[in-house]
């Protein structure tokens, strides 16, 4: 989600104003996603570098988080919205990991529809933390790295137990990762759209979606080995 202070710089307003904006299309995107079929949706809302902006930003963006997870903690348990983290949620503020434990834990048996939120979230760290519990496991013999794979090693990620994406949108018109689910989005498909993300609506998430139904996702095959001529006709 990019563009928050863009949004609010075009009208002349101060950057959280585009924030609060963004909280809202927050809430458009949770059920337009729902709503055209999606099963879970992940919004990278702060990363890891993100700390690095000014003090005052920083706290008027926890302080928003906050509000956010009051107001939807009902609308979630409402709406059979299951809400999951991935990112070093260990260091936000204590009375947003109340708020975040609380609603976890009240809607950890929805299965239709999952919320993730990425939160204090990069790719770097999550790969650290991941080799580090890995090597704790090696330690203990849980683990024999010789015999490591893909399926056995990314169960040390923050996604474990969550399926890769299938498509990555970019906003604001940016079309860098900014270390956002490196290692799963291997094969997602990627959207990059110039809509500033307060004016991101459930048409634009039709159309990204229309796009990326639109390609062919190969995963290192042919054209032709996923299609055979034979089955054309
Ligand atoms: C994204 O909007 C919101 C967060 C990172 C929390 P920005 O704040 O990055 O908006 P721009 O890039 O300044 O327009
Ligand atoms: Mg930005």
């Amino acid at each position: 989600m990019d563009g928050n202070g863009r949004w609010a710089k075009q009208r002349g307003l101060p950057r959280i104003e585009g924030h609060r904006r963004g909280v809202e299309a927050v809430r458009t995107a949770t059920y337009a996603a729902r709503d055209l079929g999606v099963k879970m949706l992940t919004l990278y809302a702060f990363s890891a570098e993100n700390w690095n902006r000014p003090k005052e930003e920083v706290g008027a963006l926890m302080g928003l988080l906050e509000l956010y997870l009051k107001k939807e903690l009902e609308t979630f348990v409402r709406d059979r919205v299951r809400l999951r983290t991935i990112g070093r949620t260990e260091g936000l503020p204590p009375g947003v990991q109340r708020l975040l434990a609380a609603t976890i834990e009240r809607t950890r048996e929805f299965t239709d529809y999952t919320l993730v939120l990425a939160l204090n979230y990069g790719s770097r760290s999550e790969i650290l933390d991941a080799a580090r519990a890995y090597a704790a496991a090696v330690g203990t013999g849980a683990e024999r790295p010789g015999e490591a794979t893909w399926a056995s090693f990314s169960k040390y990620l923050y996604t474990a137990s969550m399926p890769d994406p299938d498509l990555v949108i970019r906003t604001s018109g940016e079309t860098r990762v900014s270390n956002f689910l490196l290692m799963q989005a291997a094969y997602a498909e990627f959207y990059f759209t110039p809509v500033l993300w307060p004016d991101f609506t459930k048409s634009d998430l039709a159309a990204a979606i229309a796009d990326y139904s639109r390609r062919e996702r190969r995963y290192g095959q042919t054209s032709e080995q996923l299609r055979p001529a034979s089955s054309t006709t």
